[in-house]
């Protein structure tokens, strides 16, 4: 969870870091120009030419870099009078010290001062051709409206809402009347099942959750306010939830609940920048709301699937929104390759210039058909490499020089004030290039994460506490002979399925759950579509006599209810016993190599406890493939 009130330094970053995009996702010599424009003036740094001189200073000279970029754009209430005070080696994490601004206020007052009919939003409805667009003027109007009306409900500083809405303005505006009054948000993604929510509205303390009563996606209705109320059951300190009406079906209101009205609408052209991420997630956070508002740009909000009402959905949109850069995730572009290239065809994409990517590594033949059919071969395809806890793209192939080359498949650039470092084994800094490692930051940028909520030691022993003094990602690169960088994927163990990170634990937690289940352990394997697929090997209690097929499908059940569809296995596999090290711990990397058929790379079995257990495993996988 995210805290966005006052002056966090998550969205300063987030801020610059969209501007930035912007700036190179235009091909054209106007992004040079507006580069140019800002970057020495923001910095005051006239000697500095070229983007690749200004990053080797963003990295050598961090402090005067984002004191300058921090000054020049944001408005503060308060100047802040330390730039920074870091160290990784513990893991504390402070910008702006003495500063105060507010994230709305950026997002949204300085850009009504200077252009109210600007388009903010466009809300590209589930209903194909229903689009409702939203300037900010607008925006500006329903999130004050939003923010007094929390307020007028005892909602104060530092509280904590949960909003549980799919995209749509309203949950943006939500978002934003939050950070207006000094609410933290904690956006929780709509397709999330009741205890998930629950489980979120508690660690969070929310005495207050903003829904709608039903979602609509992909033709399908969603029960979001039924979802709630169930999640209520679990939920003692919430006090009220307020229901906005995105379809036209009511729904039962109890005493706790709030309806909200509808606001008012108008349409006007403007800059278009797609992300057709959900809010729910962080690249909607960075990249949908605050930093294209921050930066005075118009948004799309998709709310739809890719391939609804058919394949043809993202590229319909774009010739009818006129999107210049269209964001999305390699798992999509997966999906829409398999259907052809007619459905992109039909469409006029001459607006897009630039394409981007997110979420996980994208292979060849998506990046090979993201650029030469969805581009037409003109528009560049940048893959950015980031994490939630980075707040905003970190590696990503920028136009420090617009003529050099994009290699696909390659985060390759750090950004500006990024300093990645690969590691080996022992902790030791690669130095050479052409070379593999654990990545790593060798600095601190304002964007990065400061905390775990409610949990700051967990925040040290994860990210700070592998490589002392450096901020650990936990995913593993490649770095080419040229200085590139590659993302290789996880180092532990989370599966990223779709482009949704999840932990095998989380899986394993919810099929202990069923009575008939002893233990179980979850992995990854590569799936085409999307990325990784979840596979589950599964070992039953004495004694228990069952159908494989119906606990299998029990078993899907409980996952999808619990977590999410997504999480669900594709594979359950039935086994005696699980191959365990002697110190008892499940040997996931022996399971790792079994389901993606790779005998040959088991490794080192010297602590095995017991070998017969991988050769039952080997045979039992066979067996359901
Ligand atoms: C993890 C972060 C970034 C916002 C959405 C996901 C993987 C992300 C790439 C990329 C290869 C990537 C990493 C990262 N990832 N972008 N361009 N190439 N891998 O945010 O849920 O925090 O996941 O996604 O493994 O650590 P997240």
């Amino acid at each position: 969870m995210w805290l966005p009130c006052g002056c966090t330094s998550k969205y300063v970053a987030s801020s610059f870091a969209r501007r930035t995009l912007a700036s190179y996702l235009h091909v054209s010599g106007r992004s040079r120009c507006n580069v140019a424009a800002f970057m020495p003036e923001a910095a005051g740094l006239e000697g500095v030419s070229g983007r690749a001189a200004l990053r080797e200073l963003s990295v050598s000279n961090s402090e005067s870099f984002w004191a300058a970029v921090a000054r020049h754009r944001l408005c503060w209430s308060t100047p802040f009078h330390t730039v920074q005070d870091c160290d990784l080696s513990r893991g504390k994490i402070k910008w702006f010290e003495g500063g105060k601004l507010n994230v709305s206020v950026n997002c949204l007052d300085r850009h009504v001062h200077t252009c109210p009919e600007r388009v903010a939003l466009i809300w590209e409805r589930d209903e194909r051709g229903s689009e409702m667009k939203y300037t900010y003027g607008e925006l500006l109007e329903m999130t004050c409206r939003l923010g007094n009306l929390l307020r007028r409900h005892g909602v104060k500083r530092g509280d904590c809402v949960t909003i549980y809405m799919p995209t749509c303005p309203l949950a943006v505006a939500s978002m934003l009347a939050c950070a207006r009054i000094g609410a933290a948000h904690n956006v929780v993604f709509a397709g999330f099942s009741a205890d998930a929510l629950a489980e979120r509205i508690r660690d969070a303390q929310s005495s207050t959750v903003i829904t709608v009563n039903q979602g609509v996606r992909g033709g399908k209705v969603t029960e979001l306010k039924k979802t709630v109320d169930t999640a209520m059951q679990s939920c003692p300190t919430v006090k009220q939830v307020f229901v906005a009406m995105r379809t036209d079906n009511p729904v039962t209101m109890t005493a706790r609940d709030i309806a909200m009205e509808e606001y008012v609408f108008s349409y006007h052209d403007g800059d278009v920048f797609g992300c057709v991420a959900d809010i729910g997630w962080i690249t909607g956070h960075s990249y949908v709301v605050y930093g294209p508002l921050a930066n005075g740009a118009t948004t799309v909000l998709f709310e739809s699937t890719p391939i609804y009402p058919d394949p043809g959905r993202y590229w319909d949109m774009v010739e009818r929104l006129k999107i210049n850069q269209f964001y999305g995730a390699p798992t999509a572009i997966r999906l829409l390759l398999k259907y052809g290239d007619q459905w992109v065809n039909k469409y006029d994409r001459s607006t897009l210039k630039t394409l981007g990517s997110v979420g996980e590594p994208i292979n060849t033949e998506a990046w090979e058909w993201y650029h030469r059919v969805v581009g037409d071969g003109r528009c560049p395809v940048v893959d950015t490499w980031w994490q939630t806890e980075t707040g905003g793209i970190c590696i990503a192939p920028r136009p420090s020089d617009p003529d050099a080359e994009i290699v696909p498949g390659m985060a390759m650039r750090p950004f500006f004030g990024i300093n990645p470092v690969l590691m080996d084994t022992e902790g030791e800094v690669l130095t050479s290039n052409n070379t593999s490692g654990a990545l790593c930051m060798a600095q601190p940028w304002p964007g990065m994460a400061r905390t775990i909520h409610n949990n700051h030691q967990r925040f040290i022993d994860t990210y700070f506490q592998p490589y002392p003094g450096y901020f650990f990602t936990g995913d593993g690169a490649y770095r080419s002979e040229e200085g590139y960088y590659q993302i290789t994927g996880r180092l532990d163990d989370v599966i990223n399925v779709s482009g949704h990170r999840i932990g095998t634990a989380e899986i394993e937690d919810v099929v202990n759950q069923c009575p008939a289940v002893a233990e179980s352990a979850v992995v990854g394997y590569t799936h085409s579509i999307k990325g990784q697929g979840v596979y589950a090997f599964v070992v039953l209690k004495k004694g228990i006599d069952v159908q494989e097929a119906d606990l299998s499908r029990q078993l899907n059940g409980m996952v999808s209810e619990k977590i999410a569809k997504y999480a669900s296995p594709d594979f359950i596999q039935f086994a005696k016993r699980l191959p365990k090290t002697r110190s008892g711990k499940i040997m996931r990397r022996v399971l790792r190599k079994v389901v993606e058929s790779d005998l040959e790379g088991l490794g080192d079995l010297s602590t095995l406890d017991d070998p017969a257990a991988v050769q039952e495993i080997i045979q039992g996988h066979e067996k359901l493939l």
